[in-house]
């Protein structure tokens, strides 16, 4: 039996994934799908999210991407009709993601963007103010140009989460609601979890394998280059919907995004801040959002604000998540996915089933560990 240690979005769709593939797995997390899988906007844009130094997360963006239409429709299946039901099922869509350009600096940069897409053989359209405006007839009359990335895509993270709890719940996975206090750590190898003290819940559980996927707080755990990445953001509820796709732009030097799901939900994110665990809502952050947001759609003044959050992102040194061996018999990573956690998770999956054999050496976690050697508690030297 493998234990999966968290239950956001990484760590239940392995577990689903195992489970369909006919391993016994257990999923402990004392609040499963609370963190940064509940606050994310569920961008599925590997295109759009692109920078210059990350081409190896590009080829793991895209290829999970490819992977999420089977992913959500065997979901919605096994999830039962308690998803089917809901009309909307996993709110996935696959309209593109629009990046807009203000001052002629933004357009420059856009440009150059653009090129630098190009030459890696992406799918991205120049726009000019007037025809980005066609497509979303919201947008600032300032907005001068854009990019489209036709090919991008996005989902509803609490959805899927919580189709995802169905689907195990009906294939009877064990989900344990307890906090690992540590991993069990036997003649240099992993052999399950230790639990805090709970009422009701076993002090500890012994497995075969152990499967690291508790996000930001993966660090308290093993010995595993992740930090927290703060991010705030805000659900603005409209009857009407204000856009048709994702909409980003990069105002005063911060980027800022608009998500809409098909409820009519506009999520607007996300603040990035190196401040450790702290997951505060702050006045400057929703000023800053809601500031930007408004430069892009001006209309998003007149909606009501549903919730504000802040979630913390599993940060890496290279942005790149740690997927695979981790070094330690017996535990496996699969966390570090920083911005891109919902759109990584079927790939996470796949690749832990063995499925990516080519791109698993991307996300290998021995870029950091190096060869096999014995696990070291946190803080030992
Ligand atoms: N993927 C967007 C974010 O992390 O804010």
């Amino acid at each position: 039996m493998e234990v999966i240690v968290g239950g956001g979005i990484v760590g239940l769709s392995i577990a689903w994934r195992l489970s369909r593939a006919g391993r016994a797995v257990t999923v402990v997390d004392p609040a499963p799908a609370s963190g940064a899988s509940h606050a994310a906007a569920g961008m599925l844009a590997p295109v759009s999210e692109v920078t210059y130094t990350e081409e190896p997360l590009l080829r793991l963006g895209a290829a999970s991407l490819r992977r999420w239409p089977s992913f959500a429709a065997e979901l919605a299946a096994d999830a039962g009709s308690g998803v089917r039901d809901t009309g909307l099922g996993l709110d996935l869509r696959a309209d593109g993601t629009l990046d807009v350009a203000f001052g002629a600096d933004d357009l420059a940069a856009l440009g150059e963007l653009a090129a630098f897409m190009e030459k890696l053989g992406l799918r991205v359209e120049r726009l000019t103010g007037r025809e980005c405006r066609r497509l979303e007839p919201m947008l600032a009359p300032s907005v001068r140009g854009g990019l489209l990335a036709p090919g991008d895509a996005w989902v509803d993270p609490r959805r899927v989460t919580a189709a995802l709890l169905a689907a195990l719940e009906r294939r009877g996975v064990p989900l344990v609601r307890a906090r690992v206090a540590e991993l069990l750590r036997e003649d240099g190898a992993v052999r399950g979890v230790r639990l805090e003290p709970r009422q009701g819940t076993p002090s500890e559980i012994r497995a075969d394998g152990v499967v690291l996927a508790a996000g930001a707080w993966s660090g308290e755990l093993a010995d595993v280059p992740v930090r927290p990445v703060k991010g705030q953001i805000v659900r603005l509820r409209s009857t009407e919907p204000l856009l048709g796709r994702c909409v980003r732009g990069t105002v005063h030097g911060t980027p800022v995004y608009l998500v809409p799901r098909g409820d009519g939900e506009l999520v607007v994110g996300a603040t990035q801040e190196e401040l450790g665990f702290d997951t505060r809502v702050t006045a400057g952050g929703l000023y800053e959002l809601l500031r930007d947001a408004r430069e892009l759609v001006p209309g998003v003044t007149e909606l009501e604000v549903a919730e504000v959050e802040a979630g913390l992102r599993p940060g890496t040194p290279d942005n790149v998540p740690l997927i695979g061996a981790s070094g330690t018999p017996g535990l496996t990573l699969a966390t570090g996915h920083h911005r891109g956690g919902v759109l990584l998770a079927p790939l996470t999956a796949a690749i832990l089933l063995g499925e990516e054999a080519e791109l698993a050496p991307l996300c290998s976690p021995e870029r950091h560990h190096g060869p096999a050697r014995p696990d070291a508690p946190r803080g030992a030297t």
